[in-house]
């Protein structure tokens, strides 16, 4: 039985007073069982943000970390450092990441066994564009990638590893894909985590569904046998709709 996870990415907004009200507000309506919630605040906001939800069930995650525990990479952030803070996941290969800012699959590999050698939960985020999937090549992109990210890990290892398909067609756009076009994606890796590793660990291992997730879509997303939770964009900025995503997982 995997526990649901509604997991927020704040992305790069909000001041550091309204980040704290929001975690507030947040960290008082999370329910206590029955669902992991995990917000990812700017990294400059981590650390206020620690103290914020130091008494809540509410997890932090980072938007990024870095694979080397420290060094000359002059404006990035080691998972030692994250951890430090109370940080316990990382965002990890997020396509806007991919897409600004160069990050590939290799280096995702890198990060994802980096941060598991540190005691964190790597989030591996993947998915197709539109004009792959309109090519037919959605499972073929997404296996790629999963397979890349999941590169020399044992089975033990990768059960502490979150995966998130986004498919980019429907990050902000409002365009959600269907409970059904989620279902089959994530009921494909499934296999794919079967043959990689073993039956027990594709079982075990959460898969969160992330493109235009909010209340009003998400219990039957969720309603879904292999989508394990959200990993939420817009409306995790609002704490109404983030706890409302709670309630309903
Ligand atoms: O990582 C979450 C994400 O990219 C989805 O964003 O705004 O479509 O929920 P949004």
């Amino acid at each position: 039985m995997r526990t649901p996870i509604v997991a927020g990415n704040w992305k790069m907004n909000l001041s550091q007073a309204d980040a704290l009200t929001l975690g507030r507000a947040i960290a008082e309506g999370a329910p206590t069982r029955g669902v992991t919630a995990i917000v990812a605040p700017v990294a400059l906001h981590i650390s206020a943000l620690g103290e914020a939800l130091a008494s809540s069930p509410v997890l932090l995650a980072s938007q990024n970390a870095h694979w080397a525990e420290s060094g000359a990479y002059t404006g990035e952030l080691a998972a030692p450092m994250l951890r430090e803070l109370g940080v316990r996941y990382a965002i990890l290969g997020h396509s806007e990441r991919r897409q600004y800012f160069g990050e590939d699959d290799e280096g995702v590999n890198r990060k994802t066994r980096s941060l598991l050698a540190q005691s964190l939960h790597p989030i591996v985020c993947f998915g197709e564009s539109l004009d792959e999937r309109e090519a037919g090549r959605t499972r073929d992109k997404v296996e790629f990638q999963v397979r890349a990210a999941l590169a020399g890990l044992s089975a033990d290892e990768a059960r502490r590893v979150i995966l998130a398909y986004e498919p980019i067609w429907a990050i902000g756009t409002g365009k959600t894909a269907s409970p059904e076009q989620a279902q089959e994606v994530h009921a494909f890796l499934r296999e794919v985590l079967e043959d990689r590793f073993d039956r027990e660990t594709a079982q075990a291992m959460p898969i969160l569904y992330g493109g235009s997730v909010k209340p009003s879509n998400f219990a039957e997303l969720l309603s879904q046998p292999d989508i394990d939770g959200g990993l939420v964009g817009g409306a995790s900025l609002k704490a109404e709709s983030f706890l409302e995503l709670c309630q309903i997982a």
